[in-house]
């Protein structure tokens, strides 16, 4: 934290979130709220509210939500304090800049010069391409039949034949080497001196959401080796946290991004209407490409090579993107190889029937896995089928299950209660394997219950900031210490400080936290869903068991940590565990 809590809460409050919000979204009062079309998905009807009492907006359709500065950084890509700077400016609040630490300013001011560096770099490149020196790159891409105007859209460029011109244009400049090196741009050596990385090669610039250029990609013209060189990481290009063509496929406002492989594919795609289309760096897709992804869409489609590799890279990206709640959906590219050449050959039509036939990704990797078994036989089919209902049973959700068994069986023309029988009875006997036969499941339920838990304190919380009745009722029964995960330990200790102050502020607690993950993680805490829920009976009942496993799992925690020797602490935990035992029959009114 490098500015006073109490200065960034005033630069909060001095921005009242109705009036900076209605400068991106056209809002209408409704009741207490005002609402508009959420910015963060695509949709008809708005489902996107601002609280003006509150300070917080929320989506019903996506569950973006949190304060003003949440906001900010969500819609415009910014870090907390350039959020922060930018509201300040708006309210004429001085920021001092002195309150950096040091190591936090040499950070920021290292950022702007290798961001200032790639920009002139992707201008000199895209210049070349346009001399005479870069006549055959020119014709490169145009033979890949790229129009004038994509060329310029993406900043293409070309790469010279000499091996320091960049670095020499860079130096007049006035930037010293050891910039340059951090930028990627150069290689350096005792014998040779400087001389630059991308050499005779078609260049991409790579941008971030922002369209800043943080990174290259450069193409050999043939058969050359390696076909594309990757500017490395550096402090303002970090692969696994960008997509190529993110820039533009956040504005295309369609509700699923396309997935391909390759720059070329994303630019194809783009130039033949597809602006939705974005491709991992020359990496594998992550989770944190998932994170990514999923602040702009919840549902892709996966339009990866046709070949083997292809294949896998989709199998292996359907999970990861399940886990962070996007769908994803295949789209086939056979006969031709990848998206490129598929729209080269058939056009923009023709892909989009293909977007239309995409198989869902679940059964896709079903499709792939039937490779491995005799599905003539009687025997091949029944393994087949029994592999099938274990990956069934790993869907959590009751409703989700049951939908994929309907479809798994009718795709295989199987009696879909009967796999559901098999489905129950994998999940019951994976339930009582010993670790050791499987460790996958069990370290899938293992992840599960903790999910579990986490889920219960943030439910828990969400409940807490919504309803001070309930608040005041089981503040005797549980306390920050039960909240076991730092993050919400934190949050918790700040909400139970504002509520024995007799004043609940869930907008000031999202200020606590600058760093950009934390701060997205504390304002998703004050949305969580909470279980639909009509008689108060039924709710009574939810908000029991709730405290009862956060509880429980506190005691466990405790209990493991307990040293032998702590009489005191012993007492105290058998105290506590009574406790929990009357938590049992606790009454909590609901109104
Ligand atoms: P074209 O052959 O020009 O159509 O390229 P493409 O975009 O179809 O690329 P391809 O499918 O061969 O590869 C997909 C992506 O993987 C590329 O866009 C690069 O990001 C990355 N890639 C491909 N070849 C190499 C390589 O030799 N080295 C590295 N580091 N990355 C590569
Ligand atoms: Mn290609």
């Amino acid at each position: 934290m490098y500015y006073p809590e109490e200065l960034v809460e005033e630069v909060r409050l001095k921005n009242d979130i109705v009036d900076v919000i209605s400068g991106y979204v056209k809002l209408q009062k409704k009741g207490s709220s005002h609402f508009g079309l959420c910015p963060f998905h695509n949709e008809k009807s708005p489902s996107f509210s601002v609280s003006r009492g509150k300070q917080m907006y929320y989506c019903f359709g996506c569950g973006a939500g949190g304060n003003v500065f949440t906001f900010l950084m969500e819609y415009e890509n910014y870090s907390f304090v350039e959020a922060l700077k930018v509201l300040a400016d708006r309210a004429g609040v001085d920021l001092p800049e002195m309150e950096y630490s040091r190591e936090a300013k040499e950070k920021a001011e290292l950022r702007t010069v290798l961001l200032e560096i790639n920009k002139l770099a992707a201008k000199y490149f895209y210049a070349q391409l346009k001399s005479e020196q870069g006549r055959t790159a020119y014709t490169y891409l145009r033979d890949r039949k790229l129009s004038d105007a994509t060329i310029t859209a993406f900043g293409l460029g070309y790469s010279n034949k000499y091996s320091n011109d960049l670095y020499r244009y860079l130096k007049t400049k006035g930037y010293p080497d050891e910039m340059i090196l951090k930028a990627g741009l150069i290689s350096a050596d005792e014998k040779h001196g400087a001389y630059d990385k991308f050499w005779n090669r078609v260049m991409f610039p790579i941008m971030d959401a922002n369209n800043r250029v943080i990174g290259f990609g450069g193409r050999v013209m043939g058969d050359g080796k390696p076909k594309y060189l990757n500017s490395p990481e550096t402090p303002v290009f970090d692969k696994s946290r960008n997509l190529y063509g993110l820039h533009r496929a956040r504005t295309s406002r369609k509700p699923y991004f396309l997935i391909c492989e390759g720059y070329m594919d994303v630019i194809a795609l783009h130039q033949a209407g597809f602006t939705n289309a974005v491709a991992s760096l020359g990496t594998a897709l992550t989770a944190g490409h998932a994170a990514l992804i999923k602040r702009y869409v919840n549902e892709v489609y996966l339009t990866y090579d046709s070949d083997d590799a292809g294949t896998r890279a989709a199998l292996r990206a359907v999970p990861i993107l399940k886990s962070a709640g996007i769908t994803a959906k295949v789209i086939r590219m056979e006969p031709y190889k990848d998206p490129d050449e598929f729209i080269k050959n058939l056009g923009a039509e023709a892909f989009e029937e293909r977007i239309r036939q995409a198989g869902n990704g679940f059964l896709f990797s079903l499709r792939m896995l039937e490779r491995d078994y005799d599905m003539e036989s009687p025997e091949g089919r029944t393994a087949f089928m029994r592999e099938t209902a274990g990956r069934l049973a790993e869907f959590e959700e009751d409703i989700e299950r049951s939908n994929y068994i309907e479809a798994v069986a009718k795709e295989y023309r199987v009696n879909p209660e009967e796999l559901k029988k098999l489905v129950v009875k994998t999940a019951v006997s994976a339930g009582l394997a010993k670790p050791a036969e499987r460790p996958k499941a069990t370290m899938n339920r293992e992840k599960g219950r903790e999910d579990g838990i986490l889920k219960s304190q943030r439910i828990l919380l969400t409940w807490l900031i919504e309803d001070e009745n309930i608040f005041r009722q089981i503040e005797k029964v549980i306390g920050p210490e039960d909240f076991l995960e730092p993050l919400y330990h934190t949050v918790a200790e700040l909400l139970y400080q504002q509520h024995k102050a007799g004043a609940m502020n869930p907008a000031q607690i999202i200020n606590h936290f600058t760093d950009e993950d934390e701060h997205r993680r504390a304002a998703e805490l004050f949305h969580t869903k909470l279980p639909e829920l009509s008689t108060a009976q039924e709710k009574e009942k939810a908000l029991r068991e709730t405290l009862i496993r956060i509880k429980q799992n506190s005691l466990d925690e405790r209990a493991g940590r307990l040293d032998p020797a702590d009489i005191e602490g012993l007492k105290r935990l058998m105290e506590d565990k009574r406790a929990l035992q009357r938590m049992k029959e606790l009454h909590i009114s609901i109104n």
